[in-house]
C-alpha cells in the first residue's frame, strides 16, 4: 500500500506553517533529545507542576520495569485543572461538547475544575480511596471527562470500558480490575438510537462480583432498573452536601497508577495496560504540544472515544495539560448526514482535527460536495491514527478537507506507549502513508527474525530501543506476561507487534500487526475474544477468526465455525451468531462473514494456523505447512 510514497512523493510544509510552529527545526530538537534523552525528558517535566521534585529521571535498575521521575510527587488532575485555574486560563474553555441531537455545552477551566471536585467528593463519600479501581462505562459526554479526572484527583485508578463494548467484555474488565465502583450512564446516543448502557451493565454485574456501588449518570433518560442500596443517581447525589467541600487532591507519587486500559493481545483475554501519573503526564503533554503544535488560541478536536487510549491521551489529558480547548462530539460522523463533522469544524472554528483512516475512507465515499458545503478555513493541522493510511485517503484528506494547506500528522503509537512514538511535526516534510520518524529522544529499529537490524526498505519487526516516560509499566495482575509479550523475543528491546519498513531517508512505513490482533476500523480486537464469544454459543464447537482486507474498515473479521454435531447449518444461525458476538463483545466485533466448516487447520499441538486460513481466503500460497497436523 505505501509504495506510492516510497516512489518519492514528498509534501513540504509552507513557510507560513513553519513560521507559526512551536518547533521550526526538527533536526535541532532531535539532536538535543537524542544526545541526552534524559535531560530532554527532565526539562519537559519541569514545565509542569510537582508537589515534590523527582530524585531521579529514570530508574532502570529493574528492567523492563522502568520507573520515571522516582521520588517525585505530582497529580495529573492537578496539572490538568488546578494549575490553570490559578492563571488567566481560569476563564478559558477547557471543553466544548456537542451532543448527537445537537445540544451544546462548554465548560471553562474553572467550571471543569469545580464539577470534577464535586465528582471526586461523591466518589470519596462512596469510600473510594487511593489505589482503588473504578470502572467507567459511558458514551462521549462531559461527565466521562470529569469521572476520569475525579478518579485521578483522589488517586483512584480508572478503568474506562469503551461504550461500544458489551456484556462479556465489560464483565471481564470489571472482574479483572477488581473494581469497587462502576460509573455508568443510563444510555448513550448513537446514530439516533439509544445504546442501553445501564441495562448492559446490569447483565455484566450478574456475572461479576465485587462492585459495591454503581453511580448512574443520566443522559438518555429512559427507564432504567436501579438496585436499592447499590445504584445511585449522580444528579441526586450532586444536590447533597457531600458533593460540596474542598478541592481535595491526593499527592500521588509519580509512579502511582493512574489508569488501566484493557487492550487485545496475542492470546487469551484482553490485558490491563497500566499507566502512571508522572511519566504519562510528561509524555502526553510533550507530544501534543510539539506534534499538534498547541497554541493558546487553538480549538483541538480529537474525534476518538475516551474509551480508547487515543481519547485518554488526546481528548482528555494531553489537551488539558496544555491548557488547550478540547472539543468532543457524542455521536456518529454521518448522523443525520455525512456533513456532520465538517459542519462542526465550521461552527466551532476547529483548528486541529485528528481522526482515523477508516473514518476518512468512510466519509470520502460520500463525495466532496458534503465537505465543500462548509468553510473549513479555520483548520491548520490534520491528524491520523490507528492504522496505516493509504495514500489515496491521505491525499483526499489533504486536498478536500485541508485545502492543501494543512500538514497531516500521521501518528503511530499504541495503548502501551501512551503517547505518539513515530510522528511528524508541522515543519517535517511528509510522505503519504508514512508517519515519518520516531519522536525526538525515541530510538527505534526494525529487526529480522534473528534480532539483527534489516536493510533499508526491508520488512521486519518494529522495536523500540529506549525507554520513554509514558511507557506502560506492567500488565496489571500479570507482570510475567508483560515481560514475556513485550521484552522476550529480542531481549532488552520493546517489541511493538507491528511489522514495518524504513526507507533511505529514515522514514518508517508501518505495514500492520504480525500477531493475532486485528485492526477493524482502527479498533483493536483479538482473534481470541471473537473466537471465545462464538464458542460460548450453544451451537458452536470450535471457531477461528482472521482479519481480511476491507476497503473502508482496513480489515474485516472473517470467521470459520465448526458446529456441534446435530446442529443444522443455516443463514438464520449465521445471523444469530453475529448477534451473539455483538451481545458478548460489542457491535464492533460482529464478524463480516461466517463460514461453516468441518475442520480447521491446526498445528500438532492444537494451535489454529490462522495464516493458513488467511492465505486460503486470499488465494495465496499458505507457505510452510510442515507443522500442520492434517
Ligand atoms: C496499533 C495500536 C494509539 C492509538 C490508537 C491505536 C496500529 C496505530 C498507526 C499509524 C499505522 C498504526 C498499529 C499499532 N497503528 N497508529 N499511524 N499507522 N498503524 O492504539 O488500539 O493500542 O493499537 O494500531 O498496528 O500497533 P491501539
Amino acid at each position: 500500500m505505501p509504495s506510492e510514497g516510497l516512489n518519492g512523493e514528498v509534501f513540504y510544509p509552507s513557510s507560513e506553517v513553519i513560521e507559526y510552529a512551536n518547533i521550526k527545526n526538527w533536526d535541532e530538537l532531535n539532536k538535543r533529545a537524542s544526545e541526552d534523552y534524559l535531560g530532554f525528558w527532565e526539562s519537559m517535566a519541569g514545565e509542569l507542576d510537582w508537589f515534590k521534585k523527582w530524585d531521579k529521571v529514570l530508574d532502570d535498575s529493574n528492567k523492563p520495569f522502568y520507573k520515571w521521575y522516582t521520588g517525585g510527587k505530582c497529580n495529573i488532575s492537578y496539572n490538568c485543572l488546578d494549575r490553570h485555574v490559578k492563571t488567566f486560563r481560569r476563564n478559558k474553555l477547557a471543553l466544548i461538547w456537542e451532543g448527537e441531537k445537537g445540544e451544546f455545552k462548554s465548560m471553562s477551566y474553572y467550571a471543569l475544575h469545580r464539577e470534577t471536585c464535586k465528582f471526586a467528593n461523591i466518589l470519596r463519600s462512596m469510600g473510594v480511596k487511593k489505589g482503588d479501581r473504578v470502572t467507567i462505562y459511558m458514551g462521549r459526554i462531559p461527565e466521562i471527562v470529569m469521572a476520569m479526572l475525579a478518579c485521578a484527583r483522589i488517586g483512584a485508578v480508572h478503568s474506562v470500558v469503551y461504550g461500544g463494548f458489551s456484556v462479556e467484555a465489560l464483565h471481564e474488565r470489571i472482574e479483572d480490575s477488581q473494581s469497587k465502583v462502576l460509573i455508568v450512564a443510563d444510555g448513550a446516543y448513537q446514530r439516533g438510537k439509544i445504546v442501553p448502557l445501564k441495562e448492559i451493565a446490569d447483565e455484566a454485574l450478574q456475572r461479576a462480583g465485587g462492585i459495591e456501588h454503581v453511580l448512574v449518570v443520566k443522559r438518555t433518560g429512559q427507564e432504567v432498573n436501579m438496585e436499592e442500596g447499590r445504584d445511585m443517581w449522580y444528579h441526586e447525589l450532586l444536590k447533597l452536601p457531600i458533593a460540596k467541600g474542598d478541592g481535595f487532591i491526593e499527592e500521588t507519587d509519580a509512579e502511582d497508577p493512574l489508569f488501566l486500559l484493557y487492550t487485545s493481545g496475542t492470546t487469551g483475554k484482553p490485558k490491563a495496560i497500566m499507566h502512571t501519573h508522572g511519566g504519562y503526564m510528561v509524555g502526553t503533554y510533550t507530544t501534543l504540544k510539539y506534534v499538534f503544535d498547541i497554541h493558546e488560541e487553538d480549538r483541538f478536536w480529537c474525534a476518538a472515544d475516551p474509551g480508547w487510549i487515543t481519547g485518554h491521551s488526546y481528548i482528555v489529558y494531553g489537551p488539558l495539560l496544555n491548557g488547550a480547548t478540547s472539543f468532543m462530539y457524542e455521536g456518529a460522523p454521518t448522523h443525520p448526514y455525512p456533513n456532520r463533522w465538517w459542519q462542526m469544524i465550521e461552527n466551532y472554528g476547529i483548528n486541529i482535527f485528528y481522526t482515523a483512516p477508516t473514518a476518512i475512507r468512510g466519509l470520502m465515499r460520500f463525495g466532496d460536495a458534503w465537505v465543500k458545503r462548509h468553510d473549513l478555513s479555520s483548520l491548520r493541522l490534520l491528524g491520523s491514527v490507528g492504522e496505516p493510511i493509504n495514500p489515496e485517503a491521505w491525499k483526499w484528506y489533504h486536498k478536500t478537507v485541508g485545502n492543501e494547506k494543512c500538514p497531516i500528522m500521521d501518528t503511530w503509537w499504541q495503548t502501551e506507549t501512551g503517547m505518539f512514538m513515530i510522528t511528524p511535526m508541522p515543519c517535517v516534510p511528509l510522505k503519504p502513508g508514512s508517519g515519518t520518524k520516531p519522536f525526538p529522544g525515541i530510538e527505534m529499529d526494525i529487526y529480522n527474525e534473528d534480532g539483527k537490524p534489516v536493510k533499508d526498505d526491508e520488512e521486519g519487526f518494529m522495536v523500540i530501543k529506549t525507554p520513554w516516560p509514558s511507557m506502560m509499566r506492567t500488565i496489571y495482575n500479570d507482570p510475567d506476561r508483560y515481560v514475556q509479550q513485550y521484552w522476550s523475543k529480542f531481549p532488552g528491546v520493546y517489541l511493538t507487534g507491528d511489522s514495518a519498513r524504513r526507507d533511505k531517508d529514515g522514514y518508517y512505513w508501518v505495514i500492520g500487526r504480525v500477531d493475532d490482533v486485528i485492526k477493524v476500523s482502527g479498533y483493536r480486537l483479538g482473534t481470541a475474544e471473537i473466537e471465545s464469544a462464538l464458542v460460548s454459543h450453544a451451537s458452536v464447537a470450535e471457531a477461528a477468526a482472521i482479519g481480511l482486507p476491507h476497503d473502508v474498515k482496513g480489515n474485516a473479521i472473517h470467521t470459520y465455525v465448526i458446529l456441534k454435531s446435530g446442529v443444522n447449518k443455516s443463514e438464520e444461525l449465521k445471523e444469530a451468531l453475529r448477534q451473539h458476538v455483538g451481545h458478548e463483545v460489542g457491535p464492533i466485533a460482529k464478524p463480516e462473514q461466517i463460514e461453516f466448516v468441518d475442520s480447521l487447520p491446526k498445528t500438532r499441538s492444537g494451535k489454529i494456523m490462522r495464516r493458513v486460513l488467511r492465505a486460503k481466503a486470499l488465494g495465496q500460497d499458505p507457505g510452510n505447512l510442515s507443522t500442520l497436523e492434517d
